[in-house]
């Protein structure tokens, strides 16, 4: 059965040009209810750290340079099917090859800067929630 919660982060590029509000309304206006977020700055670091997986991918170093160049606000998210409602709602991680309407198509500008971060599973979604929130921090 597919889990309840998913993860997310509005990315400097969305922060950045002031629309993290419209993001959020998007999100809260599609079902998914806030259950922790927080604004945050990662060093390049711990940027590295949360994309482990894709360390050996031509664009690991530029990502962690960008995901660490300013503020972005992390959230866990809660609907039923969040996983795949989430990843529908934000639409390819292209913009170019995004759905007309999703998220990353109104407001990403390129396959880095994408706007947003949706995890790819529940099991990502638990990892990744808990990189920034203790279980205490999740309501
Ligand atoms: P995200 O969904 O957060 O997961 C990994 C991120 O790496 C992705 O969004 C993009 O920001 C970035 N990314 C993925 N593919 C590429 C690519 N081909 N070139 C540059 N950045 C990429």
């Amino acid at each position: 059965m597919a889990g309840n919660r998913t993860f997310t982060m509005i990315k400097p590029d969305a922060m950045g040009a002031g629309n993290a509000g419209a993001i959020l309304k998007m999100i809260e206006e599609a079902g998914f209810r806030i259950v922790a977020m927080k604004v945050t700055h990662l060093t390049k670091e711990r940027a590295g750290q949360f994309y482990e997986v894709h360390k050996e991918r031509p664009f690991y170093n530029d990502l962690c340079e960008y995901m660490s160049s300013g503020a972005i606000i992390a959230a866990i998210l809660e609907k039923d099917n969040a996983v795949a409602d989430f990843r529908t709602l934000i639409g390819a991680t292209n913009p170019a090859d995004a759905a007309e309407g999703t998220i990353r198509k109104l407001f990403a500008t390129s396959i880095e800067a994408n706007a947003v971060h949706g995890s790819d599973s529940d099991e990502n979604a638990a990892i990744e929630g808990s990189f920034y929130f203790a279980k205490t921090e999740q309501f």
